[in-house]
């Protein structure tokens, strides 16, 4: 089964770019909003990091969601998409001044900092600014997720947030400073997840954690669980929709929030990636004697992700039903990397078919490169193909 695509209009437009199909999106994102619905006190911050094109933060924002930001010009995209200040939150093991300065300056919901010293820092330029800052703490839960090593995040290993162990301390400091109000904890332990065990033994260890919290009466407001949850790279046409029933069950069945505490999501990849594609036009098949590659006009340049993770993307021929011969379907760039599938049964090719690289929606577009002085590719919407 094939995704079906305007590809009429496709004809007319400049090959590589993305596609992003936005009646999808707005499905996804009803799915989800059913869920977090039933539980007045769950919210989604969107992880901008998967995607930050201006059409598909509008889409999002206009459904009533937060934003999930890592750096100053993702707070500076939320904004301009109508993202309330008070609805997005901060993260990054790096902030710089200017960064924390715009944080502030649009009082957003919360920072998650990641270190002591970082603290310090928020704790002064926010006095500078005569205000106070909210933060969270980012805790390294070291648990460990079943996806790719280059995204796993929560184990001891990882750059990323406060140990367990230093809770306690960093929270007594905070509680010490004039210009920090602690609000909250934030977690997250990788990406691509689809064995909601993963998201439980994550429940598992801030119930743990919130024990101990509580033996020192630290009341907590928002406990944040991060992102993670995957999608269906193999049957994007059958799996449309992640499991969200699923997912928020887990954390309903195993999380113990306490009376008041409200739960954040940060979601990226589960709102955005099955709704685009990258679309691309065969430039030459060329066989050899070993085999016979399919040439596309996008690379990795354009989708990162094989090359970098070796990451799966289903493939498939807009332009061809005729009987499917095996390719390697590779791109222009100056790199044996720019493969983005070898031996992969596709309607036969010829030169100028379209080609669609499905379930792209998520760290696609936003991790383009000029390698190669490239241009970026651009992103358009279903309206932009009526
Ligand atoms: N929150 C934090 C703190 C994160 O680090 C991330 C993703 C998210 C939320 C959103 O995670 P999601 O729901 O999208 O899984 N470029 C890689 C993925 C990197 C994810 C980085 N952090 C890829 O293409 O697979």
């Amino acid at each position: 089964m094939k995704g079906s695509f305007p590809t009429q209009a496709f004809k007319d437009i400049q090959t590589p770019f993305y596609y992003y199909d936005t009646a999808l999106l707005q499905r996804t994102l009803d799915a989800i909003k059913e869920e977090t619905d039933k539980n007045g006190n769950y919210h989604l911050h969107y992880a901008v990091k998967a995607n930050a094109n201006p059409k598909v933060l509008q889409l999002i924002s206009r459904a009533g969601f937060g934003a999930d930001c890592v750096s100053g010009g993702e707070i500076s995209a939320c904004l301009a998409a109508g993202f309330p200040a008070d609805k997005i939150v901060y993260a990054g093991v790096g902030k710089s001044d200017w960064e924390i300065e715009l944080g502030l300056k649009h009082g957003i919901a919360y920072f998650n900092v990641e270190s002591l010293p970082e603290l310090e820092v928020i704790n002064e330029l926010a006095a500078r600014a005569r205000t106070v800052a909210r933060v969270s703490f980012r805790i390294n839960p070291n648990v460990g997720a079943h996806t790719h090593a280059h995204i796993t995040t929560g184990l001891s290993e990882n750059k990323f947030g406060i140990a367990m162990e230093d809770m306690l301390t960093v929270i007594g400091r905070a509680q010490q400073m004039d210009h920090v109000d602690f609000v909250g904890l934030h977690f997250h332990i990788g990406s691509q997840i689809t064995e909601m065990d993963d998201f439980k033994a994550l429940c598992d260890r801030i119930n743990e954690l919130q024990e101990q919290l509580d033996e020192h009466r630290i009341e907590v407001k928002n406990i944040n669980v991060g992102g993670g949850l995957g999608i269906d790279y193999r049957h994007p046409n059958e799996a449309p929709i992640p499991d969200f029933g699923a997912y928020f069950a887990t954390y309903r069945h195993h999380l113990h929030l306490r009376p008041g505490q409200q739960l954040h999501f940060e979601l990226g990849r589960a709102v955005v990636g099955q709704c685009g594609s990258l679309i691309t036009r065969v430039l030459y098949v060329k066989p050899t004697a070993h085999k016979q590659f399919a040439i596309v006009d996008a690379g990795m340049t354009d989708l990162i992700r094989p090359a970098l993770y070796q990451a799966y993307h289903r493939i498939e021929n807009l332009s061809s039903d005729e009987a499917e011969e095996t390719y390697d379907i590779v791109g222009p760039i100056c790199e044996s990397s720019d493969v983005f599938a070898k031996d992969y049964a596709l309607n036969r090719c010829h030169r100028g078919d379209l080609i669609a690289l499905r379930s792209a929606g998520a760290y696609g577009e936003i991790m383009a490169s000029g390698y190669n002085c490239r241009a970026l590719p651009k992103g358009y919407t279903t309206e932009d193909c009526d």
